[in-house]
C-alpha cells in the first residue's frame, strides 16, 4: 500500500515538534477525515531557515509533512508558496488514490504559514 520513502517517513519523520520562536505559523485540518496539522516557519532574509510540524493525522498526513519540511528547508519564501500537493505527493514517490487528500495538508500547512510571515511583517 505505502512505498519504502513513505514509510521511512512515517516512521522517522523529519523536523517534527514546534518552533517557540516561529516566524509564521500554518493550521489547517481535513474535512473528510477530521485530521489537523500546525506547521511552524523561521524566515530570514526572505529564506526558511527552519520548519517544524505537528501532524495529528495519518501516517499519510505524517509522511507527507516530514517530505514538505525537507523540502522547505533554505527555499525562498516565494518559491515555497508555490509548492504544490502534488509535488509533495511525488516527491514521496507517490500516495495510494485514496491517501492522496493527505499530502494537501502539509502544502495548505506551509501556504498558511507564509501567509501568516507575511501579515505579521505588514502588521510591524
Ligand atoms: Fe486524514 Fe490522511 S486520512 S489526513
Amino acid at each position: 500500500m505505502y512505498n519504502e520513502t513513505v514509510i521511512d517517513h512515517f516512521n522517522n519523520p523529519r523536523n517534527i515538534g514546534e518552533l517557540s520562536d516561529a516566524d509564521g505559523v500554518g493550521e489547517t485540518g481535513s474535512f473528510k477525515c477530521g485530521d489537523t496539522m500546525v506547521l511552524y516557519i523561521k524566515v530570514k532574509n526572505e529564506r526558511i531557515e527552519d520548519v517544524r510540524f505537528q501532524t495529528y493525522g495519518c501516517g499519510a498526513a505524517i509522511a507527507s509533512s516530514s517530505m514538505l519540511t525537507e523540502m522547505v528547508k533554505g527555499k525562498k519564501i516565494d518559491e515555497a508558496m508555490q509548492i504544490t500537493n502534488q509535488e509533495v505527493a511525488d516527491a514521496l514517490g507517490g500516495l495510494p488514490p485514496l491517501k492522496l487528500h493527505c499530502s494537501n495538508l502539509a502544502a495548505d500547512a506551509l501556504h498558511n504559514a507564509i501567509i501568516d510571515y507575511r501579515q505579521k511583517q505588514g502588521a510591524s
